[in-house]
């Protein structure tokens, strides 16, 4: 990773041009830069800008946009699963991948709920299909997903069972669980076996266990890797839909998501950074142990 002076970016018709204030590190920024993640997808382009998440203000806007003026403060994941160019002190964005930043959120915490909140919410909610009164187990609760995961699920009134290391227990109960599964120490199947949906954002987990928690007919989602066909199998027997999401940009949901940040519904945990510290952000990264999100400032 270097850093290196480019051109401010040009902007087409439909983008606007944000001066970037913060913006927000995740699993998928240390994987592309170690030639996993969506690497594949990008390497026509490499070298890449890495990064999707911004929050920042507006400095020039493409003459089809309608929505956003020069001065806004905006947030959002920009070109997921693209080239965002994040990493950056000037990004060219959709304006279709953005959202006004609520006024009495400081960039940091917008920042931090973009990629990670927006996952969450597509999957619990328009993936998942979940509703209040249902059970939902939602693995690495404490994690940049599941800390989001916890409040949304939490917010529209779901049982709320999350997983994490005795040393972020009381966090997630703080977050609004219901009930907490220490993984080192107690077996998930042992404890649940009847989730109407299992929201895994574990990257190791033995499926074959998993699965046992979610009750016939429900339904697991597996974040961070595809479900093996064989484990598609044994899901399809006991009636459950198991599949992997890929989350997607999208303005629409970028304002559902600021709405519940600005009525203080959705707590972003902060580990700060400066934009000098890419390195140190990106090690805390790959230690895979975050309480909540990296957020990076930058400061002109
Ligand atoms: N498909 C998609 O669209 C998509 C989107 C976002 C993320 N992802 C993937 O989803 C995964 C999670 O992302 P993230 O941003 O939440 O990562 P993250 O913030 O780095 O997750 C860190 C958390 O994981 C917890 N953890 C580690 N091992 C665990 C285990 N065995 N059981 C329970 N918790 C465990 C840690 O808690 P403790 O310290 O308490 O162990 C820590 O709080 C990553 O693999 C990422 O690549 C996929």
């Amino acid at each position: 990773m270097i850093y290196t002076e480019l051109p401010v970016p040009t902007i087409k018709a439909d983008e606007v041009l944000v001066q970037v204030k913060a913006l927000s590190v995740n699993p998928v920024d240390v994987q592309t830069h170690g030639g996993t993640g969506i690497s594949g997808r990008l390497k026509d382009q490499f070298p890449i800008i890495l990064g999707w998440d911004i929050s920042g203000v507006i400095t020039a806007v493409g003459e089809a946009v309608k929505e956003f003026k020069v001065g806004d403060e905006v947030f959002g994941m920009v070109n997921f699963p693209g080239h965002g160019k994040a990493y950056a002190e000037y990004v060219a964005a959709p304006a279709a991948h953005l959202a006004l930043k609520p006024t009495n959120v400081s960039h940091e915490a917008a920042a931090a709920t973009t990629l990670a909140a927006l996952t969450a919410y597509q999957a619990l909610l328009q993936q998942g299909k979940l509703t209040q009164g249902q059970k939902v187990l939602i693995t690495a609760a404490a994690g940049g997903v599941g800390h989001f995961a916890v409040q949304i699920a939490k917010h529209i009134g779901a049982h709320v069972i999350g997983t994490s290391s005795a040393a972020n227990k009381d966090y997630v109960f703080s977050i609004g669980a219901d009930e907490h599964i220490d993984y080192n120490t107690q077996q998930e199947d042992k404890v649940v076996n009847d989730a109407d949906l299992v929201m895994d954002n574990v990257r190791s987990q033995d499926f074959a266990a998993t699965i046992k928690t979610v009750k016939n007919g429900g339904t697991y989602i597996k974040i961070p890797n595809g479900v093996p066909d064989e484990m598609k199998q044994l899901a399809a027997e006991r009636g459950i839909n198991a599949f992997f999401y890929l989350v997607q940009s999208s303005g629409a949901d970028m304002k559902v998501l600021a709405d519940l940040l600005g009525k203080g519904i959705l707590q972003p945990n902060l580990n700060l950074y400066d934009f000098s510290q890419m390195e140190l952000a990106h090690e805390q990264q790959l230690k895979g142990r975050t309480r909540g999100k990296i957020v990076v400032s930058i400061k002109m």
